[in-house]
């Protein structure tokens, strides 16, 4: 039986104290569960995070680094920061670090970089706005962001990587792509995947989807044979919304 990976990013939410609260509960109400679950607490949170964790089976993760190992780059938490803590994985090129903070490609990939050489598992999200997909350009921007954010990304590494299809026009506004739209980017990304590395290192590659994703909503996503997880933002926040979603079967 494949295992799902559910991650929640937690955003610009939360204080120390909810965090540990929304860790706590989590650790107690997903013990046991069946898929790979991760949390993505802000930086300020994740000490407390760790601590909490510990012991548990759901992995801490970040959600942004910086593109150097150190040095003087002021406001960049580095990868040596986040393994220090036990973070396990990091959200890259997430759109809203894309759009508002204008991340390309190009940097995009040196995180990715950076994250794999130090044992850190890349969520390298991509994703297209309405406007894009409404001119056509689905593929070509997909399609670009995967290739560019994958490059100097060996066959061996991939393993280690995930990404994660975010339809931009889906991100906190209620509407998710319907299971056969998401699947059939996912289908896409895999072929993007299978021209870079082959069909057999594409087929292992876990691609979660993320926009909206919610209790009613995440079993008919993970149903299709090409979505293999999800990137949850709104509803990692309560455990009443999170809890069903990791446990959706
Ligand atoms: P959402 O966010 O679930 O609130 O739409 C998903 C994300 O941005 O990762």
């Amino acid at each position: 039986m494949r295992s799902y990976f559910i991650a929640g990013n937690w955003k610009m939410h939360k204080t120390v104290a909810e965090s540990v609260a929304l860790a706590k509960e989590l650790k107690d109400k997903l013990a046991g569960c069946s898929e790979k679950v991760l949390v993505a607490p802000a930086f300020t949170s994740l000490a407390a995070v760790a601590e909490v964790l510990k012991g548990s089976s759901i992995l801490l993760g970040a959600q942004n680094m910086g593109p150097e190992e150190q040095g003087a780059h002021t406001g960049e938490v580095s990868v040596l920061m986040l393994k220090d803590l036990g973070v396990k994985a990091v959200i890259l090129g997430h759109s809203e670090r894309r759009h508002s903070y204008l991340e390309g490609d190009a940097l995009v990939n040196k995180k990715v970089l950076l994250a794999l050489k130090h044992g850190i598992e890349p969520i390298l999200c991509v994703g297209e706005t309405l406007e894009e997909r409404e001119s056509g350009k689905l593929e070509a921007v997909i399609g670009t962001q995967v290739r560019e954010g994958l490059k100097g990304v060996d066959e061996g590494s991939l393993k280690a990587v995930t990404v994660a299809y975010e339809p931009v026009w889906a991100i906190g506004t209620g509407k998710t792509a319907t299971p056969e739209d998401a699947d059939a980017v996912h289908a896409y990304i895999r072929k993007v995947l299978a021209g870079l590395y082959g069909e057999q290192a594409a087929k292992a590659v876990c691609i979660q989807y993320g926009g909206s994703v919610k209790p009613d909503n995440v079993a008919a996503l993970m149903a299709k044979p090409n979505i293999d997880g999800a990137l949850v933002g709104g509803a990692s926040l309560k455990t009443e919304s999170f809890v069903p979603i990791a446990r959706f079967r």
